[in-house]
């Protein structure tokens, strides 16, 4: 999203105090926001709070842009790559549906010639209401698109449709906006909130991720280290790609991304399980870090030391190894399955006899050493390993590295090589 402009238009709901996170993942992803600050979102969020993350100014009052030149309202409407209406309330959207021009933000949105995506938020009741449903209907009509809103239990205690949808999921709505940079008024059919259609669409994709969690007794366990970063990512790049996800996760740090199929796990044998139940698929992506050995006998109640010096006995049985058993050949063998290597020496050597052990078809291998600030952090490093050679990637964010994986996927399952084109 480097160098894309929002015009990130806040009306007054409950949902105005998750726009301040939606700004910092945009200015994340390099995007620069300018935000309008309706009345009734000022009693939410003040100006002050959304200019100092958007590091610009945020605007409020029709008639200081009229003041500072003629045309203000119309240049601010459309200085802009992408209108973003976040929480759109019922109101809100009665006044656009009505091309009603009698604040800032509808007149702006009156003006722009750019694509505006809303992302609705109100009491069920008003989202069902006939009267919202109508003016949902025509903005569909006029091109506006829809990201949400989402079921769930609401600031007013009601449960159902009505809730805005969450930040990361307005960011990916956006980020399929800009990608498509279609004309304003296109046909009903064409509108749609989050693509239908990509180049994985109609492919189911197995991703694990995080760690295991292996008990040793109810307070205790052994873990890999491992934050679900890369995992989460990859998860989300395929599912931008229309992909279908089932997404199992060990405990991990980072939330699973929105739009996928989430199975949460804690041990090794119950990922095991959950992948078995998920086949089949056309591929698989291993990224999980499971535990290589569970402990024998896990106790039941929280062992004591009892002061004696005597240290806990504690046998370990080895865990399956998913990659290996997915990898096996056999009618639920994904078409593609990739495994990763996280190593501390000899990297390259390693991955490729992980490769060859393991029965896998790609393995990304990647330095995990302390210095490389890797491990919980945002950067990776990765080789891509398969048995033909293999191929350095630069440094890269990972969500960078999730989605130049995706797209080698997509190539792969669509009948190419999956190599670089250049
Ligand atoms: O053998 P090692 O743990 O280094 O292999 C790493 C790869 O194998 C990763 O893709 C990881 O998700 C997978 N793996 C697995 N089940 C295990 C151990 C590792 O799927 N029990």
């Amino acid at each position: 999203m480097q160098g894309s402009r929002i015009l990130l238009i806040v009306g007054g709901g409950i949902a105005a105090i998750k726009i301040p996170e939606l700004i910092r993942l945009l200015r994340r992803e390099g995007a620069s926001v300018t935000p309008v600050l309706t009345p009734a979102g000022a009693q939410f969020v003040t100006p002050l709070s959304l200019s100092s993350l958007a590091e610009a100014p945020c605007h409020t009052e029709l008639f200081d842009l009229t003041r500072e030149s003629e045309m203000g309202h119309i240049q601010l409407s459309r200085a802009a790559d992408l209108v973003v209406v976040a929480p759109a309330t019922a109101n809100l959207l009665a006044r656009m549906a009505g091309g009603l021009a009698d604040d800032l933000a509808t007149t702006l949105l009156l003006a722009t010639d750019k694509p505006v995506l809303v992302a609705p938020a109100m009491n069920v009741r008003m989202w069902t209401h006939a009267a919202t449903q109508r003016n949902i209907a025509q903005l569909q009509k006029d091109g506006i698109r829809f990201v949400g809103p989402d079921e769930g239990e609401m600031a007013c205690g009601e449960f159902g449709a009505g809730r805005m949808s969450e930040p990361e999921g307005i960011l990916h709505a956006i980020r399929v906006a800009l990608g498509q940079s279609r004309p304003l008024r296109l046909p009903p059919e064409a509108v749609v909130s989050l693509p239908s259609r990509g180049v994985l669409s109609d492919r189911h994709v197995v991703v694990t991720s995080g760690p295991t969690h292996e008990p040793i007794d109810p307070v205790r366990y052994i873990a890999n280290r491992s934050s679900g970063a890369q995992g989460a990512a990859i998860a989300a790049a395929l599912r931008d790609l229309g992909a279908r996800v089932s997404f199992v996760t060990g405990p991990a740090e980072v939330a699973p991304p929105e739009g996928v199929e989430v199975i949460r796990v804690e041990t090794a044998q119950q990922m095991r399980e959950a992948v078995e139940a998920a086949l089949p698929a056309d591929a698989a992506v291993m990224a999980a870090a499971v535990a290589d050995w569970r402990v024998r006998d896990p106790q039941a109640s929280k062992m004591k030391k009892d002061g004696s010096g005597r240290q806990p006995d504690l046998q370990f049985v080895e865990n399956p190894d998913i990659l290996a058993w997915i990898s096996q050949p056999g009618p639920q063998r994904p078409g593609l399955v990739v495994g990763f290597a996280a190593e501390t020496d000899d990297v390259l050597a390693n991955a490729r006899a992980k490769l060859a052990r393991k029965g896998c078809d790609w393995i990304l291998a990647n330095d995990v050493r302390p210095a490389t600030g890797i491990m919980g952090g945002q950067e990776n490093a990765v080789t891509l390993v398969r048995a033909d050679g293999s191929e350095e990637w630069p440094r890269m964010s990972k969500r960078e590295v999730a989605r130049k994986l995706a797209e080698r996927i997509a190539a792969s399952l669509n009948g190419n090589a999956g190599k670089d084109s250049e």
